[in-house]
Formats: C-alpha cells, structure tokens, sequence
C-alpha cells in the first residue's frame, strides 16, 4: 500500500494519494489547454462502466465533472504560458504550511505574489519575480504589478485554498480525523474515570453471553472461506475501481447469449464474473454458519449487544482494550461489525450491483421505475467504501490485539500462540498478491472469452 498522509521529514514531499480520479485527470488538462478549455465541461468527466441510460449522470458523477469544468475554467484565464504554470504548480509541494513560513509580515513584504501552498488554481497569480524571459513578454508583465497590491493570504484563506485541491483536501481532512480522535481518546479517558461509568463497565463489561449450545473455536471451513472471500473482495474492488476510473478500458466484452447483449469494458466483465463467484462462496458461508451453529456468534441475540458494544467502544477509545477472546466470544462491537458486513453490506452490494448489470430485467418497467438505476449507483460506491473502511479497522485489530493468537484463530483453527497461522497467513497473501499480477488483460482476455466476445 502507498504510503499517505503528512510526509515523515520535514520538507519531504507528502506521498501520492490513491491516484483519484481528478488527480488522474489534471495533469493530462495541463498538457492538452486547447482542448480542455474548448471542450465542454462533461467531455472531463471520467468513463463510468455501462453506458448510462439515457444522458443521466450519477449523482457521484458530478463531481469530476465539475472539477474538470473549474480546471478547464481556470486554463482559460491563463495569458500566457497555460501549459508551464499548471505543471509548475502541480510538482510543488502541496502540504500544510509550515509555521513561520511566509505568513511573517517580513516574508508577506518581500514575496508578495508567493503563494504559501502551492495549488493548481495558484498558477494563475504568477510565481516569485521571473528573470528576463517574463519580463519581456507584454501580456504577463500586467499581472505581476498587480499583483503585490494583494495581501498574503491569511491563515484562514490559506486554509481555503487548500482546501480546494483534492490532495489538500484529504491532508486536511486526516489531519481533522486526527485531531477528533485525540479529542476522543481524552474524553473517553475522563468518562472512564467517572463513578457511574464504572459501574456501567461493570455491568456491561463489553460482550453479552452466547446462547446455550453455542460452539466453541473456529473450524477449518471458516479459514477457507475466509480466505476466499479476501481473495476475491481484493480483485472486486479493484475492478469496481477500475469500472469508475479507467477512460479507456484495455478492451471490451460482449454476452455471447442474450436477445440484446451490451458490449461493456473488460473490467466491468471481470467485476461481474467475481461477483458470481462471491456471492458462491457467500452463500456456502452463510449456510454452513446456520447448519453449525457458528451463526451464534456473529448474530446479535439480545438487546444487550447495544450497550455492550458501547461499553467496548469506550474501552477501546479509553486505550484500556477489552480482552481478547475471539476463539470463544466476540466483543460485541465485533458481533456488531460482522454481522452488519455479513447480513447488510453484503446482500445490499449485491442488489444495488445486480440493478446495475445487464441481468436485470429491463422489460420489467415497473420494477425498474420504482427502483431506479441511480439509486443503486448511488448507494453501490459508499458501500465499497463501508467495505475498505471495515477491512482497514479489521485488519488493524487483528495485528494489534494479538497477532498470533488471532491468526491461529482465522488460519489454523487453533486456539494457541504460535506461528502456524501466521504462515499460512503469509502463503494466503502471496496467493492474492499472484491473483492481483494475474489480473491483467492479457490473461483476461482468454478467460472472458470463454464467455463471450472480446474485442476492442
Ligand atoms: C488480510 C485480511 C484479513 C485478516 C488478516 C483477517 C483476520 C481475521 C481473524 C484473525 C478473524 C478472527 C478474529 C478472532 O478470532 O478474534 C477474522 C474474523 C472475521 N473476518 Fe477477517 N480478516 C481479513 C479480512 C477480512 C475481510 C476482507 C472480511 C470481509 C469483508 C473479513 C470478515 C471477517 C468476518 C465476517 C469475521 C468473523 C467470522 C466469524 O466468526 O463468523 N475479514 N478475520
Ligand atoms: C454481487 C455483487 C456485485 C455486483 C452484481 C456488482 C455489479 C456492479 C456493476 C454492474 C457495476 C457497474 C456500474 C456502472 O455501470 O456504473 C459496478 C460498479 C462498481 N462496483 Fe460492483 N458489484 C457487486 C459487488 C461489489 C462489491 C462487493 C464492491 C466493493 C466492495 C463493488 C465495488 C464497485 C465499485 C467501486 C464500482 C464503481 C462504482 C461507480 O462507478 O460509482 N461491487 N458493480
């Protein structure tokens, strides 16, 4: 995984964000500044899987549109120069400013033009003082002597103008996220320390008791199917990725059966093929979980698991964390967290992309009028994202609470501390790492084609 957020040393450039789309997109706008600024605003807009329904744009479509529009808005008012400026600035450091810097009254004086935090829409006041190249040409020289009659900006404009970049957005953001989490960890800390919360950690100690005849440990099956379900939720959202952010898919795919078959990107293919194939393994998981009884300890049975789970929250927030004891009961906060992955993220992931596909029944106009294909679109993405934000926490807790212990659980079907589970763990690892190097086009061509026509 790249690494994000502030850089490490001072000075240092902050990592790449995952590659968003409007990132993608801006340094493509600065090559071409004919084209973007005579194309119309939707022209930037990102290719989104299968073609929309008649011109509706998803609501989480807009977005990279209206950036493109802004960008392109933004080239047009370059004098001069459109393609060095933009450039200039999007290899500059885009990070917080640093203290002292350039908001000293001294520094404001002698760099007047001199943004603090270089961003893309800054290219248009001009940098520091140029040499001779700048001064002769007329049309630029007319901005510069303006420009010193601007203030630097203030604190809160700098804040703005970060803010208005996407990387800069999402620096400040986690910086935000950061800061609420520290405010958090110190109020958990004091409730913990008050008389009545006490006593309701007492009384709710994090984890409600299984009902009679529940079983005890993690079989094998479980390890497989957890496996498998890693395994093709890594390809999955990286295809759904691929459907949302590739302009030129690699090739394209058309249903060999069907009256009507679309022809859609290989990627969509490739989304879909996997879904199958998880929704397979979902089912098999689902079932064996009903048929052994496991279903006990990722379905809530009492009302108690609410303030349970709210007593684990406060323990772990507090930094004093409930005990570990995954292989006989789950935290109720973990009861919580599976169940809603198993029986709401899952289920409602599969009926908003079913609606999306091309096995959804078109010709059932009532049907689809009362569940309308940008619904689905606009509940699918945020559910990839419960999805990424679940496994992060997940995957985190498992490392910290136990590493070991826990893998054993998960990989070993055993309840003791030793590295049996880590190295399977390890081969499972290489295995999806293989599967991500596999799934390129060359190798998905074939595959696809055993389905239907691949062209491009
Ligand atoms: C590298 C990635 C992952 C690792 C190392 C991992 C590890 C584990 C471990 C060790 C447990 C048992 C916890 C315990 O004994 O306390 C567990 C349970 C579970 N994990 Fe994961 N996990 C990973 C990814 C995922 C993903 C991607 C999902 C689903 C999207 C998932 C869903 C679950 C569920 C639902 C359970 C509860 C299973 C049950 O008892 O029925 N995990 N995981
Ligand atoms: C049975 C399950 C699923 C089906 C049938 C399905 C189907 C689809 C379809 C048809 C699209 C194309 C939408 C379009 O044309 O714009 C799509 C997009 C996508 N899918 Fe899925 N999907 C499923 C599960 C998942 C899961 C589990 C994830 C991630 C955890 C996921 C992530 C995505 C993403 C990120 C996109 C792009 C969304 C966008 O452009 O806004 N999908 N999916």
């Amino acid at each position: 995984m790249a690494r994000q957020g502030l850089p490490r040393t001072p000075g240092a450039a902050p990592a790449q964000p995952p590659a968003p789309v409007q990132e993608n997109e801006q340094p493509q706008q600065a090559a071409e500044p004919v084209a973007a600024t005579s194309a119309p605003a939707a022209s930037g807009g990102v290719r989104r899987g299968l073609p929309r329904p008649g011109a509706t744009q998803a609501a989480a479509g807009q977005a990279p549109a209206q950036q493109a529009a802004s960008a392109a808005a933004e080239q047009a008012e370059q004098p001069a120069e459109p393609v060095s400026a933009p450039l200039a600035a999007a290899s500059g450091r885009r990070g917080l400013p640093r203290p002292g810097a350039a908001s000293t009254p001294a520094a404001a004086e002698s760099a007047p033009a001199a943004p603090i935090a270089p961003a893309p829409e800054q290219a248009q006041v001009p940098a520091a003082p140029q040499p001779a190249a700048a001064k002769t040409q007329a049309q630029p020289a007319a901005k510069p002597s303006a420009a010193p009659a601007k203030p630097a900006p203030s604190a809160p404009g700098a804040l703005a103008k970060l803010w208005a970049t996407a990387r800069g957005k999402t620096l400040l953001l986690a910086v935000g996220l950061l800061v609420l989490l520290g405010a958090a960890v110190l109020a958990a800390r004091w409730l913990v320390s008050l008389d009545s919360v006490q006593s309701f950690l007492a009384r709710y100690p994090g984890e409600t008791h299984l009902p009679e005849g529940a079983p005890v440990g993690l079989p094998a099956w479980m390890g497989w199917q957890h496996f498998f379900n890693i395994f093709l939720m890594v390809l999955i959202i990286r295809s759904g990725w691929q459907v949302r952010t590739q302009r030129r898919p690699p090739a394209s795919w058309t249903a060999k059966f069907g009256k009507n078959p679309k022809k859609i990107s290989i990627n969509l293919w490739f989304h879909q093929f996997l879904d199958i194939l998880w929704l397979v393994n979902g089912a098999v998981f689902v079932i064996l979980l009903l048929t052994t009884g496991q279903w006990m300890r990722v379905v809530p049975t009492s009302g108690e698991v609410f303030p349970n789970a709210l007593s684990a929250a406060l323990q772990y927030l507090s930094l004093d964390w409930p005990t570990e004891n995954g292989w006989v009961n789950y935290n109720s906060l973990q009861v919580l967290a599976y169940f809603a992955t198993i029986f709401l993220a899952a289920p409602l992931a599969a009926i908003t992309g079913f609606r999306m596909s091309g096995a959804w029944p078109t010709s059932a106009e009532k049907l689809s009028r009362a569940y309308p294909i940008e619904v689905a679109r606009a509940i699918h993405l945020p559910v990839m994202f419960y999805f990424v934000a679940f496994i992060v926490v997940h995957v985190a807790l498992v490392f910290s609470t136990g590493a070991l212990r826990n893998l054993n659980h998960m990989y070993a079907a055993q309840d003791a501390v030793n590295w049996t589970g880590f190295w399977i763990f390890f081969a499972s690892l290489l295995v999806i790492v293989g599967g991500w190097f596999a799934a390129r086009p060359i190798l998905l061509a074939p595959l696809a084609s055993l389905f239907g026509k691949v062209g491009r």
